[in-house]
């Protein structure tokens, strides 16, 4: 899922009204009215250590292309491949890392059959195909056994009504729609991909009263390089292939993840099981492209009220139709869908390196299953990286490395559905991990464009940042901004991004782990709108696809591959933990810059400052446990050194509040948390102080009052745990 690449990060973008080509208003959305880290000096070429020597040195780009290519030829669908999770221990076993699989009982559905039809008012019908091309040139789209255009976890059923175009299917759309006075009870939705994770369109659409949904890809979200531009359609050219469908999950993750029926707990073959009412959809939904779309949009046209009438930003696509709202009385459609009910083993393939410090984790993720045979990018692309980083850790391991801290690689299964393997395997875990872990660093999409895409816990920017400095990165890469020669990661990434490394909503499998206070970081690299675009969740996420247009030489994979390697290794091996509290510091104030402006335009009164209070407190500590962190290292003190490693392992512990966010108690971070209306998105959707900032914007100022209580004291607790 769940990680989307920069392409789609620019569509989000446009919501908020701005040009969604300009990427560098993209990179500034975060970070309005605040001050961006300048640009740092970079050696070139870097320089290395013996160690990161024999890391970086480790990665080929041809074995990297071959485990893509193993990847991405069988079914992975999410509890149907247990094979390629043994295959994945067996290859980090043999590197020397012992491997071996976490087994959960989990609740999935799968596609049986599903159908699509338009009957128009002069009784004439338009039957859907529901399917994507098969190319030649590409096998994988061809198969047999190639996966149907489905949404997993979507409803069993029928429906047959009018419909009524509902934009991006968020509140807001709807709030529209019923100032419009249109009519949605018992119709059907058709609601454009983008801006908001498509389960919670679906939520969205039963919430006011209607019986279906169908979601499509529009080309307006397709960047620059489109048919219209005079780019020929994958496979002759990187425009977007007209019968591209994004299948996905419709669980409604921003309450909660994992495993529907096992909120909380790890779902074990006898674990007690809820009915997951709470997160799994009441109507049935289809996936479609903009081909099988445009039949059903041109018939609304001339009903209810025109695109333009409606007048919300990025309800008009590229098409050409009006995107009028409709009903279109008489224009009906029927869809039915079929789902297989399956209570099911998924594996989590699972290594360790035991460090020589037995109380402190380092866990590096990436999942495995894909939604099609293929998936190059998602995530296959991370799980071809993983296997080379296992040959890399490997052989510094031959010559005598043991890592201070414990490694734990992790191919996780699920993560579509929900981030479940993830999920359950840290409800397994729990104690563990809240004792001993680090941080989680995850991978999913390492590479589906060029340009590297970070988001992280912002106590990573340091060791973040120096890391891609030392690692170089494949030139004959254009840039928005012009081409720089020499290039290092940073460099790339600086110039995508200006120094900003985004914050965490979620997405991938981070979530379980940052919600139970672990930092944590997601890398990868993505598209933008002048790259290939890529088909996120269809059959052409596929090694054709990757080896033509994505990465042809696998050169990005590599370097990809080379910065996770140096940052597990300085993760799990420097005296010192890496833990940029001033960051943290600096990033709670503008979190509440941010906050300020989002009382002022409720028009609302709420007195911040306990939450004011609290940061100054931690601002205060920080600067405490920084000065024992010099004097440590200055006096070679290892003793001091474990008390101060001990504090940035456990302070962000501190941050989750446990009951959890207000109806949501999964989502516990009170500083960081995916956005209730907005879900899974990586990079605009989280939202800041969160238990706050959802109840100002939903006018509840009694609870947000009772959340500036709440927030204030968890960032006590963490500066009490740093305080020295
Ligand atoms: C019915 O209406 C559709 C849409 O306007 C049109 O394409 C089709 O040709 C019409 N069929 C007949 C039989 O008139
Ligand atoms: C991309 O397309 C947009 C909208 O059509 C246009 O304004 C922009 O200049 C294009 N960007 C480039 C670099 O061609
Ligand atoms: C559309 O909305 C904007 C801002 O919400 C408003 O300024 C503008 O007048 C509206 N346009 C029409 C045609 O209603
Ligand atoms: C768009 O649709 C209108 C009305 O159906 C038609 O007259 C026009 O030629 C179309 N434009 C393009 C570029 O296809
Ligand atoms: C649902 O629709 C399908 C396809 O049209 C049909 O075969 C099936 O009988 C319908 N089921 C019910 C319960 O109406
Ligand atoms: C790692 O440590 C665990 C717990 O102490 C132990 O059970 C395991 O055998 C160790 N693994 C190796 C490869 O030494
Ligand atoms: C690139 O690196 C080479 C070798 O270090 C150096 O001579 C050259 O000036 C650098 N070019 C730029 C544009 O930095
Ligand atoms: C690996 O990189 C080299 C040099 O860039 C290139 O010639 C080769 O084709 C690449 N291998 C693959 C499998 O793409
Ligand atoms: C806040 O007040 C302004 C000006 O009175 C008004 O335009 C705006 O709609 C109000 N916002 C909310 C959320 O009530
Ligand atoms: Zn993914």
């Amino acid at each position: 899922m769940a990680r989307f690449g920069l392409f789609l990060a620019a569509t989000a973008l446009a919501l908020n009204g701005v040009d969604a080509c300009q990427r560098e208003h993209l990179t500034r959305r975060h970070v309005d009215g605040h001050t961006l880290k300048p640009r740092q000096t970079v050696d070139f070429p870097p320089v290395l250590t013996d160690a990161e020597a024999i890391l970086v040195n480790s990665f080929d780009n041809n074995s990297i292309s071959d485990w893509s290519y193993y990847y991405t030829h069988d079914d992975h669908v999410a509890g149907r491949n247990r094979g390629m999770a043994q295959w994945t221990a067996d290859r980090w076993s043999e590197n020397g890392i012992p491997s071996s699989l976490a087994t959960y009982n989990v609740y999935l559905n799968y596609p049986v059959s599903h159908s699509l039809s338009l009957t128009y008012p002069n009784g004439s019908t338009f039957t859907a195909s529901l399917e994507e091309a098969q190319l030649p040139e590409d096998p994988t789209t061809t198969w047999d056994n190639r996966i149907p255009t489905f949404h997993g976890y979507s409803k069993t059923g029928n429906a047959t009504a009018e419909y009524v175009y509902v934009g991006r299917g968020q509140q807001v759309d709807f709030e529209r729609l019923v100032e419009l006075g249109v009519d949605l009870e018992g119709k059907i939705a058709l609601a454009m991909y983008g801006g908001a994770f498509r389960g919670l369109k679906v939520k969205n659409a039963e919430a006011y009263g209607m019986i279906g949904a169908v979601l499509f890809s529009d080309p307006g979200d397709s960047g620059n390089l489109t048919i219209e531009n005079g780019y020929a359609p994958y496979p002759d050219g990187p425009a977007m292939n007209p019968t591209y469908v994004q299948r996905g999950s419709v669980e409604f993750l921003s309450t909660y993840p994992g495993d529907p029926t096992t909120p909380g707990y790890p779902s074990k073959a006898d674990s007690p099981r809820t009915d997951g009412s709470e997160v799994l959809p009441g109507i049935p939904s289809l996936p479609i492209s903009y081909t099988e779309a445009l039949p059903l949009l041109s018939a609304l046209d001339g009903y209810g009220f025109t695109g333009e009438q409606v007048n919300r930003s990025n309800w008009i696509g590229a098409l050409n139709v009006t995107y009028s709202t409709g009903p279109a009385p008489g224009a009906v459609i029927s869809m039915s869908n079929v789902m297989e009910d399956a209570t099911t083993d998924i594996w989590d393939a699972i290594g360790i390196i035991n460090g020589t410090n037995s109380d402190e984790t380092i866990v590096v993720g990436n999942h495995r299953d894909a939604w099609i045979i293929g998936g190059a990018a998602d995530p296959n692309s991370g799980s071809a990286v993983l296997v080379e980083m296992s040959k890399a850790l490997g052989r510094l391991l031959q010559v005598g490395w043991q890592p201070k801290r414990n490694i734990v690689l992790c191919s996780w299964d699920g993560e579509e559905y929900g981030l479940i393997g993830s999920t359950e395997w840290v409800e397994e875990y729990i104690p563990w991990l809240v004792e001993t872990a680090v941080s989680y660093l995850n991978v999913d999409i390492a590479c589906s464009g060029p340009r590297p895409e970070f988001a992280a816990s912002p106590e990573m920017y340091s060791i973040a940042t120096e890391l891609m400095k030392k690692v170089i990165y494949p030139s004959g890469t254009t840039y928005t901004n012009g081409g720089v020669l020499n290039t290092t990661l940073y460099d790339a990434w600086y110039e995508e991004t200006e120094g900003d490394l985004s914050v965490l909503g979620s997405g991938s499998d981070y979530t379980a782990f940052l919600h139970n206070g672990i930092g944590s970081i997601d890398i990868g690299a993505g598209g933008g709108a002048l790259d290939p675009f890529y088909h996120y969740h269809s059959n052409y996420d596929s090694y054709h696809w990757m080896s033509t247009f994505g990465d042809p030489e696998f050169t990005v994979h590599k370097a990809i591959g080379q910065y996770l390697a140096l940052l597990t290794y300085h993760m799990a091996s420097d005296d010192l933990i890496p833990a940029d509290l001033q960051n943290y510091a600096e990033q709670m104030h503008n979190f509440f810059d941010d906050l300020m402006e989002t009382v002022e335009a409720a028009n609302g009164t709420l007195d911040l400052g306990e939450l004011s209070d609290a940061i100054d407190e931690f601002d205060g500590r920080v600067s405490e446990v920084k000065a024992l962190e010099t004097q440590a290292m200055e006096m070679a003190d290892m003793n001091l050194l474990a008390v101060v490693n001990h504090k940035y392992r456990d302070w962000q512990r501190g941050l989750v509040s446990v009951g959890g966010l207000p109806d949501r108690q999964f989502y516990k971070h009170v500083v960081m948390a995916p956005g209730i209306d907005t879900g899974m998105w990586f990079r605009y959707a989280p939202v800041t102080y969160p238990g706050i900032t959802e109840a100002v914007e939903a006018g509840n100022f009694d609870l947000a009052s009772e959340w500036v209580s709440k927030t204030a004291m968890a960032i006590h607790r963490a500066a009490d745990i740093i305080k020295t």
